[in-house]
């Protein structure tokens, strides 16, 4: 009998999901047998996402939340255990960036990208925490970034704010470990997503950066999905406090 990834029973919260990787998380999370609730600032897009799951017989709902709010957040994780009874899996996905030379960035540009990419990660998991040790099962995610890891020229803020996501991995897997509770980062390369096009083109096009690659392509958002899937499943079980790179080789760090 072929292996699969079953997830079954399990209920999962992506943020940022009504497009790009977050999106395609979702989605790949519903076919793997979750029940998923998609938060995004965009209403319009988490509800979207939101059909695209029941259009295949998958359970979804949207919840519009804006994750830099500490009172959206305690509102989502409600939501899913009015709905769903249970929250097993979390991934931290919203983010948002600026790119830009740091000597021209504002501290309203500096207060924009941390309050989304590191205070929502810090609310969200906030607020499954108490659900997740009570089942003593959770799963959580983290989107980081090789800028996080490496630093990235133009992308400063957003490198500080993932550094500090990844330390927050870290640091929190080894709080909550003994209630059977795994936290883990994924670092993508970059992706074709929406949110990154203006990157791309910015920095002379797809063919000019996939030569930094080892495997000479850019992301497709599926290839970080599926990374997600495997570190929300109990396939990782025993992997915890870890940052992963699904980047085509750019960077080999451990
Ligand atoms: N695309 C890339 O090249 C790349 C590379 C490395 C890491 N990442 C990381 O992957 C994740 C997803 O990136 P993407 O390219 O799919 O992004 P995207 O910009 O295409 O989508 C981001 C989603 O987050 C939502 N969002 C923004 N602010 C929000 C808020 N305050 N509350 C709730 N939702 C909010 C947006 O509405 C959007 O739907 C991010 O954490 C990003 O940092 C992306």
């Amino acid at each position: 009998m072929a292996i699969s990834i079953d997830l079954q029973g399990r209920v999962a919260i992506v943020t940022g999901a009504g497009r790009g990787i977050g999106c395609e998380t979702a989605q790949l999370l519903a076919r793997a047998g979750a029940r998923v609730v998609i938060a995004d600032i965009d209403a319009a897009g988490a509800t979207a996402a939101a059909e695209q799951i029941r259009a295949f017989g998958g359970e979804a709902i949207g919840v519009r939340t804006d994750v830099t709010n500490p009172d959206d957040a305690r509102a989502l994780a409600q939501a899913a255990l009015e709905n769903f009874s249970r929250i097993d899996i979390l991934v931290n996905n919203a983010a948002r960036w600026t790119t830009k030379l740091f000597k021209d960035m504002t501290p309203e540009d500096y207060d924009a990208n941390l309050r989304v990419t590191l205070y929502g990660t810090l609310n969200v998991s906030r607020a499954v925490l108490d659900a997740m040790t009570e089942q003593k099962y959770g799963r959580i995610v983290n989107l980081i970034s090789d800028a996080g890891r490496i630093g990235e020229p133009y992308l400063t803020v957003y490198s500080a704010a993932k550094g500090g996501v990844a330390a927050f991995t870290k640091a929190l897997a080894k709080e909550v470990g003994r209630y059977n509770i795994t936290v883990n980062g994924i670092a993508p390369g970059i992706t074709h997503t929406p949110g990154a096009q203006e990157f791309i083109q910015g920095a002379g096009g797809e063919e000019k950066l996939a030569k930094a690659y080892p495997l000479r392509r850019l992301a497709q958002p599926s290839d970080i999905a599926n990374v997600i899937l495997f570190l929300a499943s109990d396939m990782s079980a025993y992997m915890t406090g870890q940052i992963f790179s699904a980047s085509g080789g750019y960077t080999t760090l451990g």
